[in-house]
Parts: structure tokens; C-alpha cells; sequence
């Protein structure tokens, strides 16, 4: 489903980025990239989030191809992609409910449809007695927690998660990567960007791609 073709992405400058990457991914992989920092990682994520772009190479997504898409035709590859972010990213002042509606409200959704989406997926990650709190006012597993909510809203085809548990402590981590699992089970491709190898060690049948210095050193 996603595939990289000797992709590099160098950003101008030798010793930044990725450089000949080849990878594929498939529907239902669960895919850890690992690796220290600099080495890559988050450009891989960001390069299937064609938020930049190879130099040389090609990445595809589905259908579409980093050489060929459109500008206008970024948001509807977004749409198949559910993005965590370390920090969390959510609205400070929204509470639970709308943070994790706001893409659908953006869409136009119908009232009814977004509050039935929405309320499925606050009780599914266990966020129901929250609803109405703000972000100020929950824990750093709780944030992720919605933001893993909001993720999911628009039911992706593919989860990509930069250093999601970065912040957290053991057991909120553990936490999180056990929703990714339950996630990637329900038929979904899963991708985490982490330096946690204890992490890495929960997910049964994981890949796990391993990163230096903007080159694949190992997949396992
Ligand atoms: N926009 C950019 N312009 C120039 N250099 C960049 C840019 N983005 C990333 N780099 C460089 O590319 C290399 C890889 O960065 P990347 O963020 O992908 O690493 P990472 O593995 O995610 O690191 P970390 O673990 O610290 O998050 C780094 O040396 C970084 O400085
Ligand atoms: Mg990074």
C-alpha cells in the first residue's frame, strides 16, 4: 500500500534527511522506525504525509504518487492518513468532544453523524467520563489518547505516530502502543516512529525498520 522507491530527501544539504530508502508497507503491517535522533525518522513520516518531498525517487501512497500528485490533491490523500504527534497537537480551547470532531466538522458532516462518530470513539479509547474536559485538564496519556481519537475519526487506512509515548511514562506508554495494536488489528497499517525499544518489544510480529544517518540499516 505504501511504497518507497530509492527515495531521497536531502532537504539541500548531504548530512540531512533520508537517502535511498526502498520499503514497502503493507495494508496490515505494524511498523516501528527506529533509530537515534536525526537519523531520519520523522522524514519518513513526513514524506508519507507529503508534507516534503523526495529529490530523487518515489514515494506512493494508494494511488498516489509523490511525482505526480497535485497540490489540490493533498488533502484528499490526508484523508486516508491518521497523524499522532509527540506533542499532542490539540486545540487548548476545545474541550475532548471537539477536538476529536473537528475534522469532520470541517468536512460538513451532518450534526447526528458526528456526534454518534464521535461518542464511538471517545468510549472505545476509554475517554467517555472527559468529554467535556479541556486539555489543560487532562494527563499527558489522556491527551494522546485523543489525539489517537482524532486520528481515527475518519477511519484511516494508515496510522502514523511520531514518538507518540515520547513524553509519557512507562505505563501511559505502554497504554498507547496497546490501543496502536488494537488498532493495526482491526485491519489498519500502523507506523511509530520511537527510540523506546521496550516498545518495540510489546508488538508481537512488529517490523521494525531501524535508521541511521538517513539510511535503512536493518529491517526485521
Ligand atoms: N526541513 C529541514 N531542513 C534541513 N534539515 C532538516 C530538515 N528536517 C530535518 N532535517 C535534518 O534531517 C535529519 C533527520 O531529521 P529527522 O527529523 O527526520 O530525524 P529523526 O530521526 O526524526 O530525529 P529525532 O529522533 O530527533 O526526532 C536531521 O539531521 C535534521 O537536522
Ligand atoms: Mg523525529
Amino acid at each position: 500500500m505504501i511504497n518507497f522507491h530509492k527515495v531521497s530527501c536531502t532537504f539541500g544539504s548531504p548530512d540531512a534527511g533520508v537517502k535511498n530508502i526502498s520499503l514497502n508497507i503493507g495494508d496490515d503491517d505494524f511498523l516501528f522506525l527506529v533509530g537515534p535522533n536525526g537519523s531520519g525518522k520523522s522524514t519518513l513520516l513526513r514524506l508519507i504525509y507529503m508534507d516534503c518531498f523526495p529529490d530523487s525517487g518515489i514515494v506512493k501512497i494508494k494511488n498516489f504518487r509523490s511525482n505526480k500528485i497535485r497540490q489540490k490533491d493533498i488533502p484528499k490523500l490526508r484523508r486516508n492518513i491518521g497523524m499522532i504527534f509527540q506533542d499532542f497537537r490539540l486545540l487548548p480551547d476545545r474541550d475532548v468532544y471537539q477536538n476529536v470532531a473537528i475534522s469532520l466538522y470541517i468536512s460538513h458532516y451532518k450534526a447526528g453523524q458526528i456526534k454518534k462518530a464521535v461518542h464511538e470513539k471517545i468510549n472505545q479509547l476509554n475517554l467517555g467520563h472527559r468529554v467535556h474536559y479541556k486539555p489543560e485538564q487532562l494527563s499527558g496519556g489522556e491527551k494522546q489518547m485523543v489525539a489517537i481519537a482524532r486520528a481515527l475519526i475518519k477511519d484511516p487506512i494508515v496510522i502514523l505516530a511520531d514518538e507518540p509515548t515520547g513524553d509519557l511514562d512507562p505505563r501511559s506508554s505502554i497504554e498507547i502502543i496497546d490501543e496502536l495494536y488494537k488498532i493495526n488489528q482491526n485491519n489498519r497499517a500502523v507506523i511509530v516512529a520511537t527510540h523506546d525499544y521496550d516498545l518495540v518489544k510489546r508488538v508481537p510480529d512488529a517490523q521494525i525498520v531501524s535508521l541511521k544517518d538517513g539510511e535503512i540499516t536493518s529491517i526485521i
